[in-house]
């Protein structure tokens, strides 16, 4: 007879928190397993297809022999294209060479060898607050300590160098910024983010700029902490090809560094995934270079997310509720009816919400933020309507 397994996780896991949005989403696929209806607008993830050229050039791409290993920094091609979009930005006298650049399995990835490389035990982490989930889970795991800082709802909870100066310790080695921001929608204007940077310089701090939303940008372009740098020997940045393009499945990001720390971060990576996969590299060589038909489908998206945001946008806000200005990415972020009164009143909403309406969305508490939840609008727009009214009929009621 067996006997029952008892597993102990090592410390470099023992502080990992599962994921608060698992809650929701095994509720709405218990209720849709009992056939009840569920519209999910849970997920971050682009809901069009790649656009036709960029399948048609991975197609072509395994055919011609693109089924093996690659360097593990990524194909020469993929990186020179990286690099000259960054040098249209950065304006300052290093140019970005593809030596600067590592290619990784999604922006996560990236993310996650950029946090291992620049972060250890005894750093200080400043995460602005709410952010990805992810952020504050990756530095735990480069046993860094992310510090919360939590920006001004008035402002889309953007952080400003006073908030960070004043949360900052003598310990503190980074910052992590986010623009436009997962779940906030918020998006840093140029001044704002050269602030920032400014205040970073002056400290010593490393800066991961995580930009896989730069693209989705509704009111004007969200600029990149390249184009406001004027160095960036502390600065690391980071995209990717998944919500730009809608190739969250083909697991392309990467990342822009000085050269010293790609090569640490190349080290790191040739000993956990090695190369992204290589048909998946030619599918994003062929998203940034093959021009106007992808760069029209890109155009067509973001104009799309934007006509659900607006369409969605008033229903919310007709019902009284607290919604951010959505600048950005494809995310309303709203505080939930009970704040301040139940101690997580965003979870007690989505909890309810979908019992009572059949709408599963993110509580706030996954970006620490439990007074909140968070809408993805990239579902389609009768169902995001749909459901906007729901949530609206929902919050008057409980408020009633
Ligand atoms: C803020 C943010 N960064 C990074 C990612 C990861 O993207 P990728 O698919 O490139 O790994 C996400 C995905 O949801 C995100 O919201």
């Amino acid at each position: 007879m067996s006997t029952p397994l008892v597993f102990h996780p090592s410390a470099n896991i023992a502080a990992l928190r599962e994921s608060a949005t698992i809650a929701v989403s095994q509720r709405a696929k218990a209720l849709k397993a009992q056939g009840r209806e569920v519209i999910d607008l849970g997920a971050g993830e682009p809901d069009f297809d790649t656009p036709a050229p960029i399948r048609q050039a991975a197609q072509a791409a395994i055919d011609a022999g693109a089924t093996r290993y690659t360097a593990t920094e990524g194909i020469l091609p993929l990186r020179e294209a990286i690099a000259a979009a960054a040098n249209a930005a950065y304006q300052g006298p290093d140019r970005v060479t593809a030596a600067d650049i590592v290619v990784s399995t999604g922006s996560k990835q990236s993310l996650y060898n950029a946090c291992v490389v620049l972060f250890g035990p005894g750093d200080d982490v400043l995460v602005p607050t709410p952010s990805w989930t992810s952020y504050y889970e990756m530095v735990g795991l480069a046993r860094a300590n992310a510090i919360e800082v939590h920006g001004d709802p008035a402002r889309g909870f953007k952080v400003d160098p006073e908030r960070l100066a004043r949360a900052a310790t003598p310990r503190t080695t980074g910052v992590m910024l986010n623009s436009p921001s997962n779940p906030t929608g918020s998006v840093y204007a140029p001044d704002e983010l050269r602030a920032i940077l400014d205040l970073a310089a002056a400290r010593g701090w490393w800066v991961i700029s995580d930009e896989i939303y730069v693209r989705i940008a509704y009111d004007a372009p969200a600029p990149s902490a390249l184009d406001v740098a004027t160095h960036r020997d502390h600065l690391v940045v980071v995209n990717g090809v998944a919500k730009a393009y809608a190739m969250t499945g083909w697991r392309i990001g990467w990342t822009i560094s000085p050269t010293p720390v790609a090569k640490a971060m190349n080290a790191l990576q040739s000993h956990t995934t090695s190369n992204a996969a290589a048909v998946s590299q030619h599918a994003a060589l062929a998203a940034l270079t093959i021009g106007e038909p992808v760069e029209a489908a890109v155009r067509a998206m973001v104009a799309e997310f934007k006509r659900r945001r607006d369409a969605a946008l008033p229903i919310l806000r007709d019902a009284g509720l607290r919604v951010l200005d959505p600048a950005g990415a494809f995310y309303f972020y709203f505080e939930a009816p009970g704040a301040g009164t139940v101690p997580d009143a965003g979870g007690a909403f989505c909890a309810a919400l979908l019992d009572e309406a059949g709408v599963a969305i993110v509580p706030g508490s996954a970006f620490r933020t439990p007074d909140w939840v968070r809408v993805s609008y990239a579902a389609d727009q009768a169902q995001v309507v749909e459901a906007c009214h729901r949530i609206a009929r929902v919050a008057r009621a409980m408020r009633a």
